[in-house]
């Protein structure tokens, strides 16, 4: 499995603390079957996004775990005005891999009207956002419709996966679940923090997906999609789930 979304790299947010807490993250994440994972540290007004800085780091945690799984370069991005400025101007530096994927993280206290407008600039300068954890966020719990839109205008979906299991409350979980049945989730990421309270563990939520949506779907979500981000190939949109007819549709033609 591919994790695109994980704060594994040591003293750079609010993710591993240490070298030997990164090194029994990238452990534990291999154990459950993960092959490869993007490093993706904060960039908000809390912590500065240094590529050199998070390349020297990668570096350092591969040799010390002798490359038991691949790491790549990306970023959770915040979608503050300075960082939009920014990554207009350079338009590869947040990317996963420097190609075309960018993580966005909307603010949990206000999505703004600007928002259509500032995808769209983000996606005519070169890169197709993921908006990572829509079910975390209360403010879009309403607005099924509006993350629809947002993938018709070609932007992606990354759902985390304890929320499938219910660790983000129960809200979180409908959501995905609503999101799912809609189509609306295009990669499920582990976005670990530690090794206990927040794992980089993917395999229990993707024996769910399985079990709940079928295995080409959690193939899709796991490995396919996510790495396809590594490389910047395009990822399709996924058809909504067909509406189950009703009793007094069947023999109609449907069309
Ligand atoms: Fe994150």
């Amino acid at each position: 499995m591919v994790d695109i979304h994980c704060h594994i790299l040591p003293g750079l947010d609010d993710g591993a603390k240490s070298l030997e807490e990164s090194v029994a993250m990238v452990k534990l994440a291999s154990a459950a079957g993960t092959t490869d994972i993007v490093a993706t540290p904060h960039a908000n007004h809390h912590y500065n996004f240094d590529p050199e800085r998070i390349a020297a780091k990668i570096r350092e945690l591969q040799q010390a775990t002798n490359h038991l799984v691949n790491l790549h370069t990306g970023c959770d991005f915040h979608l503050s005005a300075t960082n939009i400025d920014d990554a207009l101007s350079h338009p590869a530096k947040y990317t996963i891999n420097h190609r075309v994927y960018l993580l966005v993280e909307f603010s949990d206290f206000v999505i703004p009207p600007s928002t259509d407008e500032i995808l769209g600039r983000l996606r005519a300068a070169g890169m197709v956002p993921i908006i990572t954890h829509p079910e975390r966020n209360r403010l879009l719990h309403d607005r099924a419709d509006q993350i629809a839109t947002w993938v018709e205008n070609d932007c992606r979906v990354q759902v985390t996966a304890q929320s499938f299991l219910g660790r983000f409350g129960k809200a979180a979980k409908t959501f995905s679940d609503t999101l799912m049945r809609n189509g609306l989730i295009h990669f499920v990421a582990s976005d670990g923090h530690d090794p206990e309270r927040r794992p980089p563990v993917l395999s229990e939520a993707r024996q769910y997906i399985a079990k709940n949506y079928g295995e080409a779907r959690a193939e899709a979500l796991f490995v396919t999609n996510p790495r396809a981000t590594l490389t910047g190939e395009t990822i399709e949109p996924f058809e909504p789930q067909p509406r189950k007819r009703k009793w007094y549709e069947l023999g109609r033609n449907p069309f």
